[in-house]
């Protein structure tokens, strides 16, 4: 496959927003291959089925070259909570670009336009990943505070998490202390 100049890529791009339900066989099956390849096969990066059940429940954020899908990510409404205040979140899973199509910029583009449609819409957002310094260079914070779950059995803490959520603040965001405690909804699968 021949490669283009960086620049090139991002400026041929196109974005497509798609519904939780609506992706067709083929947009599945090129998602799924891309994620796939992208995570790798180290287990604790790995992409799961888990993982992916997590993508399908959110919005799909396409970035196309021709008819490639070659960047990916989705974003699910969850209620996260930060003291007492529960906070309308827009949760982004399972970002990835093509292997063959990274660092060219295209999952900067595509987190652009993930960050402008959470700070539409939502009072947080909020992902978890090693990859600190691609989400911080577009105006993520890690969060510094002790990380739950609210399982039906009551909060508990996900310490192996702590120190891999990072938020975005949106113009809804009520004033929050990024050294508190913060907690997520019960799902199945990992809860961040
Ligand atoms: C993380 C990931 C989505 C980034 O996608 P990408 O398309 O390579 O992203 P970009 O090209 O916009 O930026 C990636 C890096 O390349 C750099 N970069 C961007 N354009 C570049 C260029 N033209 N030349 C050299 N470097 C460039 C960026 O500064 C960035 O550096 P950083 O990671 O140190 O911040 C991609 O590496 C991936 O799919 N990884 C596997 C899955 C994963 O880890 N997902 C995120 C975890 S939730």
């Amino acid at each position: 496959m021949e490669i283009e100049p960086e620049s090139a890529a991002v400026d041929r791009a196109r974005l497509s927003l798609v519904p939780p339900q609506g992706l067709t066989p083929t947009q599945v099956s090129s998602i799924r291959a891309l994620l796939w390849a992208a995570f790798g096969d180290k287990p604790d990066e790995a992409m799961t089925e888990g993982d992916w059940q997590h993508a399908l429940r959110g919005t799909h954020f396409l970035l196309e070259l021709d008819t490639e899908i070659v960047a990916y990510a989705s974003v699910a409404e969850r209620q996260l909570e930060v003291g007492s205040r529960q906070l309308r979140t827009g949760y982004v899973e399972a970002v990835a670009t093509a292997v063959p199509h990274q660092r060219r910029g295209l999952g900067s583009l595509l987190m652009t336009a993930v960050n402008a449609y959470i700070r539409e819409g939502f009072e947080l957002g909020a992902l978890g990943t090693g990859r600190h310094h691609f989400y911080e260079r577009l105006g993520w914070i890690t969060w510094k505070g002790p990380t739950l779950v609210r399982t039906p059995e009551g909060p508990r803490r996900t310490p192996d998490e702590d120190g891999s959520v990072l938020v975005m603040f949106t113009p809804a965001s009520p004033e929050l202390d990024p050294a508190a405690s913060i907690s997520c909804d019960w799902r199945s699968g990992d809860a961040w």
